[in-house]
């Protein structure tokens, strides 16, 4: 315990947590606000642990490789290729990206959709031992996807919460140490406060409870790239979820030393007549995290949503010009495998060209998290977009 540098809830101070429920049934009693400390946060039996696994996914010049998409996103992936959704060339595609070697250097941390975090190479090995050989930390996707939300501007929300602290447990004994749970907010639609405030809700209830479980949450309300709108609008509507989503992370006492952040990087919609320079979507992208992430959270772990693979490589290495008081790196699914992919063609013969390809973006964003990134050379591949209009996960 002593070698947390956070400081935590003891039991001298535990009447805090009976004081509070108390202060919330009875507004104003002066009571319960006596016995209200501050700077105090809940001590888990993982929370030592936590803060050793999200320190190690934020490591210099490491991120996150994101193959967390479920069974028919997957099958998106491999039908752009020519090949069916089966088991196993879902199990043939993943094991080309986690058995790369050398991807340990560039990568800190998969997200694994359920099926991979128990499946193994064709030669029996589990994908859970090949990462931890490249000490890469195995991550779990746990939410259940995105459902309409009734009562919203057509708008929706993510379930999961129902049986998530069982999932977890058996995911921690599995080898997962870490979750991500994702959620979309779209500026077209609105965004109506209705769906701002659920899905800021759901990612706290599900943050505390992964954190109960010994797994680090990945916080993830995407702001979709969807629309015509500014930058500014997108910076408004990034700072309103934000300050919502840690209002109801600190409600439900969650350790924010534990957690990492996956955000939408601040952008004008797809659609905008004006494309933004990576400096631009730096600037904006900094500013509404600096007005509203405490430096507490340990790392910054942004998705692609549709940027190409340079352009997601660019505007990250934009972000680390200069000093941050985060971790800014990256979390990229289709940034990291779409020249993969392209390379691969579900040919064995091609297998050792697809997991070059897959090391040399790893590499791109290595640099770029370290702000030494030069896109000199890149592909043509690699500068394609790959914005999807009401993209699902
Ligand atoms: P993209 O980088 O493709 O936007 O991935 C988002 C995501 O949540 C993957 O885990």
């Amino acid at each position: 315990m002593a070698s947390s540098s956070i400081v935590k809830l003891n039991a001298a101070s535990s009447s805090w947590i009976a004081g509070r429920q108390s202060f919330n049934q009875r507004p104003g009693s002066a009571g319960p606000l006596r016995s209200r400390r501050v700077s105090v946060i809940r001590a888990g039996s993982y929370t030592d642990e936590l803060l050793k696994t999200a320190k190690s996914i934020a490591s210099p010049g490491r991120g996150i490789l994101a193959i967390d998409e479920s069974n028919a996103t997957c099958g998106k992936r491999l039908a752009s290729i020519g090949l069916d959704n089966t088991e196993t060339n879902r199990q043939a595609y993943r094991q080309l990206l986690l058995t790369t070697p050398g991807l340990g250097d560039y990568i800190s941390g998969a997200i694994l959709f359920e099926e991979t975090l128990y499946q193994s190479t064709t030669d029996g090995k589990k994908f859970v031992d090949c990462l931890r050989d490249e000490n890469i930390v195995p991550g779990i996707k746990v939410d259940k996807g995105l459902v309409p939300l009734p009562g919203s501007n057509n708008e929706s929300w993510c379930q999961g919460l129902d049986g998530l602290a069982s999932r977890s447990a058996e995911y921690y004994k599995q080898g997962a140490r870490f979750a991500k749970w994702r959620t979309v907010v779209s500026i077209p639609c609105g965004p109506s406060a209705l769906a701002v405030k659920e899905a800021a809700w759901g990612l706290a209830r599900y943050a505390a409870i992964s954190q109960d479980n010994g797994l680090v949450p990945i916080v993830e309300p995407e702001i979709l790239l969807d629309g015509d709108h500014s930058i500014e609008r997108t910076l408004e509507v990034a700072e309103r979820v934000w300050s919502e989503v840690f209002y109801y992370l600190a409600e439900n006492n969650v350790v924010f030393e534990g957690i990492l952040l996956k955000p939408s990087m601040v952008t004008p919609g797809a659609e905008h007549k004006e494309k933004a320079s990576p400096e631009t979507i730096a600037k904006y992208t900094l500013t509404m995290l600096k007005r509203r992430v405490p430096p507490a959270v340990p790392g910054i772990m942004f998705l692609s949503g549709g940027q190409s693979e340079v352009e997601a490589t660019l505007n990250l290495n934009a972000m680390n010009k200069s000093p941050n008081p985060w971790h800014v790196s990256f979390s990229y699914a289709r940034a990291l495998q779409n020249t993969v992919l392209k390379t691969w063609q579900g040919r064995p013969e091609n297998l050792e060209a697809a997991q070059k390809s897959l090391l040399v973006r790893a590499k791109a964003n290595s640099l770029a998290q370290l702000g030494k990134y030069s896109a000199e050379g890149e592909s043509e591949e690699a500068k394609k977009g790959m914005f999807v209009k009401g993209y699902t996960y």
